[in-house]
């Protein structure tokens, strides 16, 4: 499974980058409009961080729109992703990106009907939003597991991108019901290290050494 960070805060993606195992990154305008920059600042100094996906999403609603926006964000860089919402001008535009051969990740997903219709205009990746289905009650983890049956069923080749990662657990349950990427905030992608025999076992280690050295 990719791991993606969900954030445009460049000092959290530096930090993480050093780990070694994040593929890409995933923004948005409300991440954008946290940082106080342009959305064209920070997508071009991520891509300078991460050589993977960055998703940058339009904030245009009609597809013509979409599409001149989104045209101007994919000369960023060669790894921008253009990201847009599930809605008809969104997936009519996510059709013309895909026979352009731009990468698309169609966002604001929360059903699989959603998810049929944009595997269907090619996008290259779907964002289910698993956090804000289980804020209202729903099942967002259930829905990931439906969009995989349905994806494999058909052989569609859009990559289901778990989003709205809450914690640690997601993470654990989208990797298990195989979705093929999980983006997640920068304090979740932390707490997948922490377990506290870990902790414990390192420190009984380390106190043995140096027992061993003292005798
Ligand atoms: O960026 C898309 C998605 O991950 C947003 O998640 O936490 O705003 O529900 P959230």
């Amino acid at each position: 499974m990719k791991f993606f960070l969900d954030t445009g805060i460049v000092e959290e993606i530096r930090e993480a980058a050093k780990w070694g195992f994040v593929d890409g990154v995933t923004t948005n305008p409300s991440l954008i409009a946290q940082t106080g920059r342009s959305q064209s600042e920070v997508i071009k100094e991520i891509c300078d961080i991460i050589d993977g996906p960055i998703s940058a999403e339009v904030i245009s609603t009609t597809t013509e729109e979409m599409i001149q926006e989104g045209q101007e964000l994919a000369k960023i860089h060669p790894n921008v992703v253009i990201k847009l919402p599930l809605t008809e001008d969104g997936i009519a535009a996510c059709k013309v990106f895909s026979s352009e051969g731009i990468k698309t990740n169609v966002t604001l997903c929360f059903s699989v009907n959603q998810a049929l219709l944009a595997a269907k205009n090619g996008a290259t990746y779907i964002s289910p939003f698993v956090g804000r289905l289980d804020d209202i009650g729903h099942d967002g983890m259930g829905l990931i597991q439906e969009i995989r049956a349905l994806y494999d069923n058909y052989g569609f080749n859009t990559q289901i991108l778990a989003a709205s990662i809450r914690h640690s657990q997601h993470v654990r349950d989208a990797a298990l019901v195989g979705s093929d990427v999980a983006t997640m905030p920068y304090k979740v992608m932390k707490l997948l290290f922490k377990h506290p025999l870990t902790d414990i076992g390192l420190e009984k280690f380390l106190a043995d050494h140096q027992k061993s050295l003292n005798k």
